[in-house]
């Protein structure tokens, strides 16, 4: 039996509900078709927007979300996508797919979008091949209340008042397709864009975010944070789990063995260790930690469903999905002083989506069921937690089979998440709150084989369910955690 401590004596801060944040980029099926279909569509529509689709992200409790890209955000030239849409440009969207971008998803679309999903902005800018006047115009157009072209440009396309932005992030993979810099380079062009950005009245403070490392390259996050520290409030990092050891041959979404489920896993839990080696870095230049890290590229990365566009990205979701997302939320939440915001790729029909589409129709992944299932951690407060498990090991790397967080909502409600990595093995576990009477324990949970997933024909395989194999005690509860399970408890 494993022993699980929650230590409701031990709140460690707020978890920014941020790190529950989704980003869409103009790639493949993500904004055309997946959310945006434009007013004239058959599909039921609000302003263009999806109905199905938004109504299903503000259910899963969607509270910020990336745009333009990606590697199109360096490509971006905002300009193009305002106005009267039939006198918009068309372009080619070189980098995904080849195809025609109309540019009727723009800046008023964007905003309009949030608006109907109740949640937070975060927009990417152009570094890469846009200019310092483009990038200030851009806040000024967005963000502007008093007298100014952009601002008056503004209110001539029929957005009166100022938009409010939460957060900038000033370029993309800067050390790639955002322009193949060095970090020394980027670190003093981040700092000369910056400067700007202003902050306008009728907006708050823009939570500025540099372009931080791909996985671990460590040289990047020192070099840009030595000139970024006094200038941003979050650098970013980008870490995908790609199964595959190269590009080519990344792993299939749906066909792998459990050998390629462990090394998955193995791969995803491979956040701890970035994180705390990315803060560590950061630490030893900006002790006083104004700087956090922001991480607006995670999730899973497979070969594109056969038959589909390889520049589109798409690809299924299966339960092994839904136990790198445990993990990976799980994860964030334990390092909720430092982790600001994240960001999974892709919200609809790109990457590890939550929502898949085809035509009028919309299926919900078993990762969507995750986000939905911890979406009562956000805002909650940290608890301490220590979970006692065995380890799996692998080829690559050792994981712990239980991996949990819990928290404490301000009623005192405590939430508790543990996710069983293992394929095969239950687990018992008997949980001991600390100090706590308890008067009720409830359960949910998502499982299956790790090859489950939902899809057209069948929408339900993988969905959350009530769990009752758990006896509640004077001080905790005993539970049975079955094999590639993801189980929350709520406890009062
Ligand atoms: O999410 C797909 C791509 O992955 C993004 O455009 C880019 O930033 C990253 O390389």
């Amino acid at each position: 039996m494993e022993k699980y401590l929650i230590n409701p004596n031990q709140k460690i801060g707020k978890i920014n509900k941020d790190i529950y944040g989704h980003f869409s980029e103009h790639l493949g099926r993500c904004i055309y078709e997946g959310i945006y279909v434009g007013d004239n569509s058959k599909i039921p529509n609000v302003n263009g927007m999806r109905c199905d689709v938004v109504n299903a992200l503000k259910d899963m409790g969607l509270p910020v979300l990336r745009w333009p890209g990606g590697c199109f955000a360096d490509e971006y030239h905002w300009k193009d996508g305002i106005g009267p849409k039939e006198s918009r440009k068309k372009m080619i969207n070189t980098h995904w797919g080849g195809v025609v971008e109309d540019n009727s998803f723009g800046t008023h679309e964007y905003f309009e979008l949030c608006r109907q999903l109740g949640c937070d902005t975060y927009i990417n800018g152009n570094v890469g091949s846009g200019t310092v006047q483009e990038m200030s115009e851009w806040v000024e157009y967005m963000t502007s209340d008093g007298i100014s072209p952009m601002a008056q440009l503004r209110k001539e396309n029929g957005q009166e008042k100022p938009w409010k932005i939460k957060y900038f992030g000033v370029g993309n993979e800067s050390w790639g397709c955002g322009g193949n810099m060095d970090p020394e380079y980027y670190g003093c062009l981040y700092k000369r864009y910056n400067t700007y950005c202003r902050d306008y009245s009728g907006n708050e403070h823009i939570n500025r975010i540099a372009c931080g490392p791909n996985v671990d390259d460590y040289h990047w996050t020192k070099e840009v944070m030595d000139k970024v520290k006094h200038h941003a409030q979050g650098i970013s990092l980008h870490y995908y789990t790609i199964p595959g050891d190269t590009w080519e041959h990344k792993g299939s979404a749906t066909d792998f063995d459990t050998r390629e489920y462990y090394k998955t896993i193995s791969k995803a839990y491979r956040m701890e260790e970035l994180i705390n080696n990315h803060l560590a870095v950061m630490n030893s230049i900006n002790p006083q930690k104004w700087v956090n890290l922001v991480v607006d590229e995670w999730g899973t990365w497979y070969d594109v469903e056969p038959g589909t566009n390889p520049g589109f990205l798409y690809q299924q979701n299966t339960m092994r999905d839904a136990i790198v997302a445990a993990l990976t939320l799980n994860i964030f939440n334990k390092h909720s002083d430092r982790v600001i915001m994240a960001n999974i790729a892709q919200t609809v029909n790109v990457l590890q989506s939550v929502i898949l589409t085809d035509g009028e129709k919309m299926v919900l992944t078993p990762t969507y069921h995750v986000f939905k299932m911890f979406k009562d951690h956000q805002e909650n407060t940290l608890l301490g937690s220590y979970i006692t498990t065995d380890t799996i090991n692998n080829a690559h790397s050792a994981f712990p089979q239980l991996i949990e967080s819990a928290s404490v909502d301000e009623n005192g409600v405590i939430y508790s998440t543990v996710a069983n990595t293992s394929a095969t093995k239950s687990s018992k576990i008997k949980c001991q709150i600390a100090d706590t009477k308890v008067s009720t324990v409830k359960a949910q949970i998502i499982t299956g084989d790790i090859h489950d997933m939902n899809d057209f024909n069948s929408p339900d395989v993988v969905k959350i369910v009530d769990f009752t194999d758990f006896r509640q005690l004077k001080d905790g509860f005993t539970a049975n955690i079955p094999p590639c399970s993801v189980v929350k408890f709520v406890i009062e």
